[in-house]
């Protein structure tokens, strides 16, 4: 191997380790267990891909910045219907810790995640659905 050969050959094995390193970071992480909290916990009620529609509950995809309660073609309870206000990363959590305190009389039937991880993980992977 040449000298020019093997600085080619070294340089080419750095880019590939980079991309590696930058393919794990701690946000792909969150996104992935967030992903599979998702699937465990909310899947059987939303899709998250647009085209899927609404389910049992409304469809998620762009669900953070969204106003709370007005996809229109779902019907919701009063309780969200009225509320006010867009979901963003704090009413998230809130909802998704205990659904009943944050959003008294929603008709969401789930008790709620209580990891701080765990929301914050599926919080960030619900980010990705768009
Ligand atoms: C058993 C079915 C069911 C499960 C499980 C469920 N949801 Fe829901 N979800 C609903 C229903 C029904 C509504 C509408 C509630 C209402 O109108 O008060 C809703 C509403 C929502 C909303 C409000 C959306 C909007 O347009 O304002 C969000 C956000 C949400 N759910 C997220 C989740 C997440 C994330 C999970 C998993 C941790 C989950 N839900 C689990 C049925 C479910």
């Amino acid at each position: 191997m040449t000298l020019v050969k093997a600085a080619r050959w070294f340089s080419s094995v750095l880019v590939a380790a980079s991309a590696v390193a930058s393919a794990a970071t701690p946000d792909d992480q969150s996104v992935s267990l967030g992903h599979h909290q998702f699937e465990s916990s909310c899947a059987m009620c939303h899709a998250v891909e647009k085209s899927k529609g609404n389910i049992v509950g409304p469809n998620l995809a762009g669900v953070v910045g969204r106003k709370i309660g007005k996809l229109s073609g779902f019907q919701y309870s009063a309780a969200l219907k009225d509320s006010k206000g867009a979901w963003d990363e704090a009413s998230l959590d809130a909802f998704l810790k205990n659904p009943q305190a944050a959003q008294p009389g929603t008709a969401m039937p789930f008790a709620g995640i209580r990891n701080d991880e765990d929301r914050r993980a599926l919080i960030t992977y619900l980010k990705t659905a768009r």
